[in-house]
């Protein structure tokens, strides 16, 4: 067996989404879409109940009143929005997975798509719900390191923190390490995984290339991270929240417009 088919089998039987997920997903792409049925839909799933709720009342969405049910936070955020909030969940399901990796990596998944929401916000041009999906999934190649080869994947992590400090999901500088161990990259698997749920081929694009950049969204995702990496201390604590009045929109628009093909 070759590395290319060995990296194939690594994505061959991953966690199956759940049917809700789906059910949603397939309802949310449609036109006149039933909002009871989705409130009862989610109502039916405790991730995706919970990752509605925060979402609504984040900073993000937040209004002056909190919100207390499925159907005002579904309300609040729109009904695009949440189809990324569903995305969301299943994420977080898989992280859910990942034993001691769980608290770091969905920390860090949602540290990044917040982030990449607010720099396509400023930025403009692009889809910001589509933003946070791609921020969310950026790193669910670990996942499957987690999952298919969880003693090759403890040895990158503790081989990189010694090169990285605590900053090893933020940084760029660990595939080197992961090629020499496991033969292949957490970027290269996270696109095979996304492409094995058969969720957008775009999504897969963007998340094999969050380290290696080709285009303006993939682009902004290294840009969410990197500035994200810079503003933790060497212990990995976070120095301060980034702030839409913080961002040097400028400077962000050219470092998206170099990756323009
Ligand atoms: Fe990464
Ligand atoms: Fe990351």
């Amino acid at each position: 067996m070759d590395n290319g088919e060995q990296i194939l089998q690594l994505v061959s039987d991953l966690p199956v989404m759940p049917e809700v997920y789906t059910e949603l997903l397939g309802l949310l792409g449609g036109v006149d879409v039933d909002i009871d049925i989705v409130v009862k839909l989610t109502e039916r799933d405790v991730g995706l109940t919970s990752v509605i709720l925060r979402a609504a009342n984040s900073p993000f969405y937040g209004g002056i009143v909190p919100v207390r049910t499925v159907r005002q936070a579904i309300v609040r955020v729109g009904l695009a929005a949440y189809r990324s909030f569903v995305l969301s969940a299943w994420m977080n399901c898989l992280v859910r997975a990942c034993g001691a990796l769980e608290r770091e990596l969905w920390e860090h998944s949602i540290k990044v798509a917040e982030t990449t929401r607010l720099f396509a916000k400023s930025v403009g041009g692009f889809h910001v719900d589509e933003a946070y999906v791609w921020g969310i999934f950026h790193d669910v190649g670990w996942v499957v390191l987690w999952l298919k080869m969880p003693e090759k994947a403890t040895e990158i992590l503790s081989s990189a923190s010694q090169l990285v400090g605590e900053n090893v999901l933020f940084s760029r500088d660990v595939e080197d390490l992961e090629r020499e161990i496991c033969g292949c990259t957490h970027s290269e698997l996270g696109r095979l995984a996304i492409l094995k749920w058969e969720l957008e081929a775009d999504l897969a694009n963007i998340v094999g290339a969050h380290h290696a950049p080709v285009d303006a969204r993939s682009a902004l995702v290294s840009l969410a991270e990197h500035i994200l990496s810079g503003s933790r201390d060497h212990e990995g604590r976070d120095m301060e929240l980034l702030r839409l009045e913080d961002i040097d929109v400028a400077a962000l628009r050219l470092a998206c417009a170099a990756y323009v093909e």
